[in-house]
């Protein structure tokens, strides 16, 4: 017999039923997110901008490069491009994050002397071969950079799944900005 009371109860284990399904449906499984390490060296600000918003915008673990040797003022300027010129290494402070754990490591750094600093060529040097994949930013008054891409390419060992360049253009004009950075992320999150 039917009665109130199991018209309730019919009524609760559908609901139920139907609850489970849609939970169902919302835990599909989802692809597998890239775990991203953004490294970056930056001296005046310029890089540290662009990879902090980069990694804002990815969910990147991010890792600052800190140059043991003095880099302000006018003759430690004069010094610092011709460090990078000559391709010296420098003494870097201690790292957190280790490249090996992740599926994807980002590198950028401000151009100097047309080069990268020393501090991202001695942080590349010591790990390239925990790096799986590589993408490459640079920060740089000019837009036109000959020598990095291939600098930077080279020392890695890797060919990278993306490269931009922020120019002072990039750098303070929103708009442009805004196109550059998405079309970066969007060629290393494919
Ligand atoms: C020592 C030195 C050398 C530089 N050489 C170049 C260069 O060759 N080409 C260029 O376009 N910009 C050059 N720049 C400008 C920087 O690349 C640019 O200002 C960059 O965005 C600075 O980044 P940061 O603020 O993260 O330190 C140089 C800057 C410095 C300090």
């Amino acid at each position: 017999m039917i009665t109130g009371r199991s018209v309730l109860s019919l009524t609760g284990a559908a609901l139920m039923c139907a609850a489970s399904a849609v939970g169902a449906a919302v835990q599909a499984p989802q692809p597998e997110k890239k775990k991203i390490l953004m490294v970056y060296y930056s001296r005046t600000g310029n890089t540290k901008r662009v990879a902090e918003d980069f990694a804002s915008r990815t969910g990147a673990d991010i890792e600052a490069l800190t140059d043991l040797k003095n880099r302000a003022g006018l003759w430690q300027w004069f010094v610092a491009g011709k460090d990078a010129f000559r391709k010296h290494t420098t003494a870097l402070g201690p790292t957190k994050y280790a490249p090996a754990a992740y599926d994807l490591v980002v590198v950028a750094t401000p151009v100097w002397a047309g080069d990268m600093t020393p501090a991202v060529r001695t942080y590349l040097m010591a790990h390239k071969n925990a790096i799986k994949n590589v993408a490459f930013f640079v920060t740089a008054g000019s837009a036109k950079q000959e020598k990095i891409p291939g600098s930077l390419e080279t020392l890695a060992g890797k060919k990278p799944l993306g490269f931009a360049i922020f120019s002072k253009k990039e750098l303070t004009d929103t708009a442009i900005y805004e196109r550059t950075i998405i079309s970066f992320i969007n060629s290393v999150l494919r």
